[in-house]
């Protein structure tokens, strides 16, 4: 005990000197961005990601889904199934990103080619009715020509949307009287359409057909 007494100073000057030391994890050395360094060869501090390395979500391992292609050429089957909920993105994306060009109906008179941009070829003519459905991903993906690509902007799942909903357009502007049911009538004459094709066009109102006694005055 008496030791321990003896040693009491000396025992309480370590505690005074050392407590206000934490140096444990606050001083640690590290680099300023961008700043320089000894340490590697190519004397920058900013080392790039181990070869391999993939950011969160960006494993893009399906590659038809991503390129909607089958080695080089473009592949003809949806990755996914064409229910009506997808055709009905579709149809909504396509009148946002692609009716200014191509037009409500895919003929190619938007909007903006009215106004002197290049027009755009039909989705009816002949060899774009051919082309394998992978193909309108592909142009989507990545442009064509004069058009601008809309990959970065309209993503991969609604990219195959909008191609379904070309696929379901073409159809319509080639439908024949053998592609209806059987049993099934033909509604009515379809409607006409004001500036048709300009993405901004209005059904012609049907003529008001007034009946006998419709001069009362409603109550
Ligand atoms: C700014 C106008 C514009 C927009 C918007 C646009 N396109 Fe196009 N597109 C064009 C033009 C112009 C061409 C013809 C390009 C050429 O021949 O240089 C074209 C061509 C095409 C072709 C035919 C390629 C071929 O083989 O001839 C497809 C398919 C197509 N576009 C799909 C789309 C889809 C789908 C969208 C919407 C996601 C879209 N485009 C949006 C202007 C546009």
């Amino acid at each position: 005990m008496s030791s321990l007494r003896k040693f009491m100073p000396a025992i309480l000057l370590l505690v005074g000197v050392t407590a206000g030391c934490r140096i444990d994890m606050h001083m640690q050395p590290y680099y300023r961005t961008m700043s320089k360094s000894d340490f590697f060869v190519d004397n920058r501090s900013a080392r790039l990601p181990v070869e391999g390395t993939v950011a969160r979500g960006d494993l893009h391992e399906d590659t038809y889904f991503y390129t909607g292609k089958i080695g080089n050429a473009p592949g003809d089957s949806m990755p996914f199934p064409a229910t009506n909920e997808v055709l009905a993105r579709g149809r909504e994306r396509f009148n946002i990103n692609c009716t200014p060009c191509h037009g409500r109906v895919g003929d190619g008179s938007g909007f903006i080619p009215s106004r002197g941009f290049r027009r755009p070829p039909s989705y009816h003519i002949e060899r774009l009715r051919k082309v394998p459905i992978g193909y309108f991903f592909d142009v989507m993906t990545n442009g064509f020509g004069v058009m601008p690509e809309y990959g970065t902007q309209v993503s991969a799942r609604d990219r195959w949307c909008i191609a379904a909903y070309i696929r379901a357009l073409q159809l319509s502007q080639n439908a024949g009287s053998g592609d209806i049911p059987s049993g099934q009538k033909v509604p009515s004459p379809a409607p006409e359409f004001r500036d048709i094709g300009n993405g901004a066009t209005l059904p012609v109102k049907p003529p008001i057909v007034e009946a006998p006694d419709s001069k009362e005055e409603p109550k």
